[in-house]
């Protein structure tokens, strides 16, 4: 063995401590959002270990613990003996209506991990897997990070930003959402637009099934399984979303055609995905949240988009925007407009022919 420089094996062990702090942040986190504690500490303000195991009827050894460990994350803030989240903790792990809250996305890991050992059957086989075998956790960990940009964007800003969308959906417009999963995209905007008639389309039957429910109380929404039904390539539609799926896609080329065939003349296809670029080197400039999607992309991303034998494969970063740009170019769109909406993790897109 080499002689190693122990100035440097201290450092490494300082950085694996840190990736062992962030996996069982994340695992407590998912514990403290399920439990009820984050919301309990925003509700009660500073506060002790007993007082909160009391507001939320769990065990005072166990919550005190799970402070300490939170506060020492920097999740939770600790001073003359009470615990608390900061206003900006606040919104962000304890108020699941707010604009800014995050901690749903610890459901969705949680959901991910309990399927890790799985992956190694891909890395041999070559073969990933669907999003049904994710697991429903998986499904309602999606909708809950994807929440707070639907409830109090979408309608607010988005539409309203696309040219000529708004009038048409007021007046009367067709809609899908493709890749729609749990289908809250479509109810948010179902509910705003009820002279407009929206359709969602995906393939897992766990997500279809909280869209369904979901249809069941509109009127204006209709499910569809791409399994057995498949968009109308009949240029009929005013608006085609997608937002976060395309890079999910076993086949987005072919899927892209479809999009565009189905699009009325004078329709949008509106686009959501994440923020990357296409060289290994240039998202490493985005520092640590470049780990974070090469680690949803092996986990989730990527493993849907090569479940087939012939997966395109994208992943995660895969449809930034110079592909998004080239893969819409080619499938017939003329034009190709970005928007941004201050999200850190999506670019946006408005496609037309
Ligand atoms: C990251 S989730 C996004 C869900 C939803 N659009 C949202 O923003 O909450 C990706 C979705 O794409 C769906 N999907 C993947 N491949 C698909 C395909 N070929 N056809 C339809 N849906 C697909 C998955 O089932 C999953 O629900």
């Amino acid at each position: 063995m080499a002689a190693l420089n122990k100035e440097k094996v201290e450092a490494r062990f300082g950085h694996l401590f840190g990736k062992v702090e962030g996996a069982f942040s994340c695992v407590l986190g998912h514990v403290g959002d399920k439990l009820g504690l984050y919301a309990a500490l925003k509700e009660s303000g500073p506060t002790t270990s007993a007082a909160l195991a009391e507001a939320t009827g769990l065990h005072e050894r166990w919550v005190r613990e799970w402070l300490y460990q939170q506060t020492a994350a920097g999740i939770t803030s600790h001073e003359g003996g009470q615990f608390f989240l900061d206003d900006e903790a606040a919104e962000i792990y304890g108020t699941e209506e707010s604009g800014v809250f995050g901690a749903g996305i610890f459901e969705l890991v949680a959901g991910l991990v309990a399927t890790a050992d799985r992956l190694e059957e891909c890395f041999k086989t070559g073969m990933g897997e669907p999003y049904d075998s994710f697991g429903s956790q998986t499904a309602r960990g999606i909708e809950r990070m994807m929440g707070p940009f639907f409830r109090t964007r979408l309608v607010q800003d988005v539409i309203p930003a696309l040219d000529g969308v708004e009038a048409k959906l007021r007046a009367g417009a067709k809609v899908a959402d493709i890749g729609c999963g749990g289908g809250l995209a479509l109810e948010v905007m179902a509910r705003a637009f009820p002279q407009s008639r929206f359709h969602g389309f995906d393939n897992s039957r766990m997500a279809l099934k909280r869209a369904h429910s979901r249809a069941a109380e509109l009127d204006n929404l209709t499910i569809h399984d791409t399994t057995h039904s498949r968009l109308e390539e009949d240029a009929s539609y005013d608006l085609l979303t997608t937002f976060d799926c395309i890079h999910d896609m076993t086949h987005p080329t072919e899927t892209i055609g479809a999009i565009r065939r189905s699009l009325a003349p004078d329709g949008t296809w509106f686009v959501a995905d994440v923020h990357g670029h296409p060289s290994f080197e240039k998202n490493l400039e985005q520092g640590e949240v470049s780990a974070m999607f090469y680690g949803f992309s092996v986990i989730c991303c990527m493993r849907s988009a090569l479940s087939t034998p012939d997966g395109e494969g994208l992943g995660t970063l895969g449809f930034c925007e110079p592909v998004a740009r080239e893969m819409s170019r080619e499938a017939g769109f003329t034009r190709f407009e970005k928007h941004d909406f201050d999200n850190p993790v999506n670019d946006y897109y408005e496609i037309r022919l």
